[in-house]
């Protein structure tokens, strides 16, 4: 059985001020909202839980028509969002986490994702760099490590549940994926591919894009 924590608790402070990133709207619907009607289309996901910020609690699970999905409060970083996430869930063997931000993967991502964690313990989607990426400090280039080892993570990342929870059961502070976690307890994450679609809302940029997107579909 397969669980989802999407989270969704992020302030979101490079775009609209005062309204969490995850609730922004785009052609009328919220970047969860949207996120939402992409998980109903992929049939394994059973279990669902919404990390949200504390203050939006009531009014994000009075706004949604499945009684089934958990709604909970997040932390103050990404990491404790999905720990928060972590403790609802009940019965699932592997586990999803997905970014709100990310509002347009589509489901045949999630697809991939799922069908790889079959013989594999932990799994993300990734799309190729196209720039070239270099390490700088202090305004200048340290090293240019080569760009066909290169790849741009992105979510829903899958785990055997208890992988997870046991990658998380340690203070890690510098974490930015639950990947890395996974991947400094000395377990393989395989890569499957991403989407371009699967672009990490951030700016008012990254916004006026999704609405063109959106109306193409
Ligand atoms: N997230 C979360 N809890 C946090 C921080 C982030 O659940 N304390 C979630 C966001 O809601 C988002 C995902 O993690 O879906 C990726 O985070 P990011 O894009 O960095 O969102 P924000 O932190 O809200 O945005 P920013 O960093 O631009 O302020
Ligand atoms: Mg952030």
């Amino acid at each position: 059985m397969t669980g989802l924590i999407l989270v969704a608790a992020g302030s979101g402070t490079r775009l609209a001020a005062g309204v969490p990133k995850a609730l922004v709207e785009v052609s009328g619907r919220s970047l969860l909202q949207h996120c939402l009607d992409t998980v109903g289309g992929v049939a394994r996901i059973r279990e669902i839980v919404v990390v949200v910020p504390a203050s939006e609690v009531a009014a994000v699970r009075a706004s949604l028509s499945d009684a089934s999905v958990v709604v909970v409060a997040g932390g103050a970083t990404r990491d404790e969002s999905v720990r928060a996430g972590l403790t609802q869930l009940v019965d699932a063997d592997d586990v999803l986490v997905h970014d709100a931000a990310r509002p347009f993967v589509p489901a045949d991502v999630f697809n991939r994702v799922l069908d790889a964690l079959v013989d594999a313990q932990a799994v993300i989607p990734a799309i190729p760099v196209v720039d070239t990426i270099k390490r700088v400090r202090d305004g200048v280039v340290v090293d240019t490590p080569a760009r066909d080892e290169l790849v741009a993570v992105q979510t829903p990342q899958g785990f055997r549940t208890g992988i997870l929870r046991a990658a998380h059961a340690n203070e890690d502070p510098d974490i930015t994926d639950d990947a890395m976690r996974v991947e400094r307890a000395g377990i393989p994450v395989r890569v499957v591919a991403g989407s371009q679609r699967g672009f990490k809302i951030t700016t008012p940029f990254d916004l006026a894009v999704a609405a063109t997107m959106i109306e193409d579909r």
